[in-house]
């Protein structure tokens, strides 16, 4: 199958019977490291996945928006009447809170037809919901001409206040930052407090190393409620602390002696200990040393394990594998309870450490998992739709 950007164009003129306007893409993301520090005013380093969602786009002179999506193979229709929070659910819900999210920051929406095709594979914790968002809210910019009013450093808090108050899913800002921002060939170092962005060269191959992708499909079990539940015990030891986030925690020691209990005490060490990984992975990368990383991932998997207590088996037996395997490090990336994990291996042994999770997998009776390797990819991206064929990227 071609990728969504080739199918999308095709797509929209079979279902609307007419051109679309604009075309734009967004990808899906693995966080290299800097996990569940984005809501606590920290660092997080994602890059963008080769793996895209695309959309396409033209003026409706219905007063509504339409959106046909290919993996559904279905059209959901809304109007001015649906722009309150969870009025759409599902699939659909991501696309009217892109909306909604604009017309509350003040930005005039037009009617349109949207069609959504996605390359990104969905509930794999790789932000198939941030590319639908980022990708949607690109091409309904572009097509009501309010770039200006609407420049791509603020579409992560739009999608982001789409999916936090329309579709009422608590995330942080990395995964919407990650699909609008991210540079090819490199990685997205972000202040979560401050917004500042730098993009860190992340080039592997000429070190002779690949980023292997695991995706378990181990589902997200009860990941919505477990996700928040982090988030407040967070939330509670900040404000515990008397600080407003935990990015003010500057002695750890002292910090954990003051909370009141253990739970909360392996939370704050997690959140605290990953920012500094993340410090110490942007400067190994500005020197050039990508191949030294592998351990501080590593740590992030074992904070993540015992600390923070977001991995399941699959989880732990991919990354545990890995290493055994050869990988240079390995680690559950995204939010946790199922999903990815990324493993830093030597291009040579890619293969075998494939094969060493596999065989894992089959002696725990886990379903077989998947791989793809991951280069650093770019952001959102338009596609101008020239005599019938896609081309030209930003
Ligand atoms: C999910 C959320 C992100 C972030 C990660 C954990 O992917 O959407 O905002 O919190 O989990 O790092």
């Amino acid at each position: 199958m071609t990728p969504a950007l080739g199918r999308i164009g095709p797509a929209f003129s079979t279902v609307y019977r007419h051109e679309p306007a604009v075309v734009w893409s967004a990808p899906g993301r693995v966080n290299l490291i800097g996990e569940h520090t984005d809501y606590n005013a920290g660092f997080v380093l994602p890059f963008a996945l080769p793996h895209r969602t695309a959309v396409a786009v033209a003026r409706s002179e219905r007063p509504e928006w339409t959106v046909w999506s290919e993996a559904e193979d279905q059209s959901v229709t809304f109007g001015a009447a649906d722009m309150a929070p969870g009025r759409m659910s599902g699939w659909a819900g991501y696309v009217a809170g892109v909306v909604w999210a604009l017309r509350e920051a003040g930005i005039d929406v037009p009617f349109a037809r949207l069609a959504v095709a996605s390359d990104v594979p969905i509930g794999a914790g790789l932000s198939s919901s941030a590319a639908l968002e980022c990708s949607v809210l690109a091409a309904l910019v572009d097509l009501g001409g309010v770039s200006h009013r609407v420049p791509v450093a603020t579409w992560p808090a739009l999608a982001q206040r789409a999916e936090n108050a329309y579709v009422g899913v608590p995330c942080g800002i990395m995964d919407q930052s990650a699909a609008a921002l991210c540079r090819r060939g490199h990685a997205l170092f972000l202040d979560c407090r401050s917004q500042a962005v730098e993009q860190v060269p992340f080039e592997l191959e000429s070190a002779g190393l690949a980023m292997l992708i695991v995706d378990t499909h181990a589902s997200h079990r009860h990941t919505k409620n477990d996700y928040a539940a982090r988030r407040s015990t967070c939330e509670a030891a900040a404000l515990a602390l008397g600080i407003p986030s935990l990015r003010e925690v500057d002695d750890l020691a002292a910090a954990l002696a003051r909370l009141p209990d253990d739970v909360m005490r392996r939370r704050v060490r997690h959140v605290v200990t990953e920012n500094q990984r993340v410090l110490t992975v942007v400067g190994l990368l500005r020197s050039g040393a990508a191949p030294e990383i592998g351990p501080l991932l590593s740590a992030t998997h074992d904070s993540l394990r015992d600390d923070y207590e977001v991995t399941v088996g699959e989880l732990n037996v991919a990354v545990e594998a890995a290493l055994a395997a050869g990988a240079l490090g390995a680690r559950m990336t995204g939010g946790g309870f199922g999903g990815c994990v990324i493993a830093l291996v030597k291009i040579a042994d890619s293969d075998s450490v494939a094969d060493a999770v596999i065989s894992a997998f089959a002696a725990k009776r886990f379903a077989a998992p998947s791989f793809f390797v991951a280069t650093p990819s770019e952001g959102a991206a338009s596609s101008l739709r020239v005599a019938g064929s896609l081309g030209g990227a930003r």
